[in-house]
């Protein structure tokens, strides 16, 4: 079977394509015919930092969708031929795929393997962010950086589904035209710190009551001006730059910053069913639209990371072995 793997850390020239042996599943794992794999701004930085799970060579790439092909010892709970989808499984930039039966979730007849795996690891973050880490209360007045991203887009609409408003940030007016297309009440150009006075205008002085800060270092000090007293900074953007540093007697009107990292929302087997059951029939209601940014054929992978990390792309960019 082909796969991408990383032979040397480094730049998506990395990323190359080759024969591997199909994987046979393991104890307690599921192998998966992958149909689409996605592409994280994360996966760059395994590509030029390393995984959390082993030394090069490796196959990068941690969801996807497909079907089960074989089963291993033990597994139950799946048949050869069911629809999965799975999140946090090294090794998706590939045609097959051995992993863990407890991180595959079932998917629903009315969503498509494109669709499914676009939302496993967006659609699932920016779920944690507005129910749990910043929980977005209706009438809540929030601020979205990189609204028209993968992460920015599934927040745009999953904080409207919960009656807040959005005021949206986008470097250029094409993707500000989308973020408001998906939702954002208001969208304001910028690039660096340009956004803190068209915020603090459309807030009357007052700021926002959550900013989902993941445009990385560059933008997090001034999102500290535009907090509202009591409100809170939820910072994502890690692999954006470096990570900001913030000596805790800064922290203005007595605003709380958050940290959220993708397991504390699924701590467990059943939480991941939840949530990605959830995150489907919000799907399926319409209530959040997945826009796909960009289709590569799996031998394309380096192009693919090249467009993200150039920050010419918009919603979600997948890869189809
Ligand atoms: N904490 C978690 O659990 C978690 C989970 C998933 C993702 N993340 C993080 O969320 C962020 C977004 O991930 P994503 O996969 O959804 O990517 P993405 O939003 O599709 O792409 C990143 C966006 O960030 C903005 N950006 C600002 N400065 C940039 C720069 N120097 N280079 C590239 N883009 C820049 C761009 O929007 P504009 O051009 O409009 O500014 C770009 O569209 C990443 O930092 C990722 O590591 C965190």
């Amino acid at each position: 079977m082909q796969a991408i793997t990383v032979e040397r850390l480094g730049g998506p020239e990395e990323l190359r394509i080759g024969e591997r042996p199909t994987p046979e599943p393991g104890p307690g794992e599921i192998r998966v015919d992958v149909s689409v794999a996605g592409v994280n701004f994360m996966d760059t930085g395994t590509r030029r930092l390393g995984t959390a799970v082993g030394p090069v060579p490796f196959v990068p790439g941690v969801e996807g969708a497909g079907q089960v092909s074989a089963l291993g010892e033990g597994v139950t709970g799946f048949r050869v031929g069911d629809r999965v989808a799975w999140v946090y499984a090294y090794g998706s930039y590939a045609e097959q795929l051995a992993l863990p039966a407890a991180s595959a979730v079932p998917v629903p007849d009315g969503v498509s393997d494109e669709v499914a795996a676009s939302v496993m690891m967006q659609g699932i973050t920016a779920h944690h962010f507005v129910t749990e880490a910043a929980p977005v209360e209706p009438g809540q007045v929030t601020l979205v950086h990189a609204a028209a991203g993968g992460v920015g887009q599934k927040l745009t609409q999953l904080i409207k589904a919960r009656g807040g408003t959005v005021i949206g940030v986008a470097s250029t007016p094409e993707k500000a035209e989308l973020a408001r297309r998906i939702g954002a009440d208001h969208v304001v150009v910028s690039t660096g710190d340009a956004f803190v006075e068209p915020v603090l205008e459309l807030t009357g002085g007052e700021g926002v009551h959550t900013v989902f800060e993941g445009g990385g270092e560059t933008t997090f000090r001034a999102s500290m001006r535009v907090v509202r007293r009591n409100g809170t900074l939820l910072y994502y953007g890690v692999l954006i730059g470096s990570v900001p540093v913030v000596t805790i007697t800064e922290l203005p009107n007595s605003i709380k910053i958050c940290y959220p990292t993708f397991f504390d929302h699924i701590p467990t087997r059943e939480a991941l069913l939840r949530h990605s059951a959830e995150i489907f029939d919000l799907v399926q209601d319409g209530r959040l639209q997945v826009e796909i940014g960009g289709r590569y054929p799996l031998k394309d992978a380096a192009r693919a990371h090249r467009d993200i990390e150039s920050r010419a792309t918009t919603g979600k960019l997948l890869l189809l072995p």
